[in-house]
């Protein structure tokens, strides 16, 4: 805008014409300088440590009752982060699952969250794992519950049957978060994924990735073990897009059919 009234004013008049190109040129490294002032470029060292201070903040509020631990869907406490969540919309919109699989349920908040995307969506339903038993959940006819253990062999017997008879499946897991435990769940519950969906292991930003450094091998270690054998996921990191996320390098996306499925 500013070039264009330089140009106006310089119209018709040869001289004006030359004496407007210094100031053009003055113009437009101004336009430059509010570009980098007003960070619409940032370096990416200094950006990285903008986002990470930025997530520490958020998710250590959690310990003064803020934040993920004060986040509800349609009132129902949801412990995750709402850029997250809206990366869940846009993927189910997009990859129209017909089960999604969720292993560790809380207070049902964020089951009921995916139900009400798949009621927007018009297709879809959620089976919903928790080892414990908990009041207040809610009811939902796109919802299921199932009680016990994400890895027990009961469980898993029952999850494949219904992922059976389902047509795409994606899975998210969010229970028990030691490495050991996300990467049975990963050996158990890939398989079920098919391709082009997703598999989520939420919370891959503990053991110091870069919250709660003092956790222990968590999701972020089992993702790491589980890729070096399991070509059949990519890490998607386009999910990533709006900076924070409790799941990096969690959003995996299954690019082929398992061996021998
Ligand atoms: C982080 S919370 C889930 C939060 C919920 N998805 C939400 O976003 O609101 C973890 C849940 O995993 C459950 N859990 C822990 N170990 C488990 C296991 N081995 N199998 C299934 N659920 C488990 C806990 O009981 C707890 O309710």
């Amino acid at each position: 805008m500013l070039s264009s009234r330089i140009q106006h004013r310089g119209e018709g008049r040869g001289r004006m014409r030359i004496a407007s190109l210094p100031r053009r040129l003055a113009g437009e490294l101004k336009t430059l300088r509010n570009l980098v002032r007003h960070r619409a470029y940032i370096d990416p060292k200094s950006e990285r440590s903008i986002v990470e201070a930025f997530h520490r903040l958020y998710y250590d509020a959690h310990l003064f009752g803020k934040t993920w631990r004060d986040t509800s869907w349609m009132g129902i406490p949801c412990a995750k982060c709402p850029l997250d969540l809206w990366v869940y919309q846009e993927i189910i919109f997009e990859t129209r699952p017909d089960l999604i699989v969720e292993t560790g349920t809380f207070n049902g908040g964020s089951a009921l969250y995916l139900a009400s995307v798949c009621d927007m969506v018009g297709a879809g339903r959620v089976l919903t794992i928790d080892v414990e038993a908990r009041r207040g959940r809610p009811s939902h006819r796109r919802i299921q519950y199932l009680q016990g253990s994400s890895t027990s062999r009961d469980v898993i017997a029952e999850v494949r049957e219904e992922a059976r008879g389902a047509g795409r499946v994606m899975v998210l897991l969010d229970s028990d978060h030691s490495k050991d435990h996300v990467l049975e769940e990963l050996r158990l519950y890939g398989p079920l994924v098919t391709p082009g969906n997703y598999l989520i292991v939420e919370d891959s930003n503990v053991n110091g990735h870069p919250v709660s450094p003092d956790f222990g091998p968590g999701p972020m270690e089992a993702i790491e073990q589980f890729l070096e054998r399991n070509a059949d996921f990519v890490v998607d990191e386009s999910r990533q897009k709006f900076y924070l996320t409790f799941n990096p390098r969690g959003y995996l996306r299954k690019v082929k059919a398992e061996r021998g499925s």
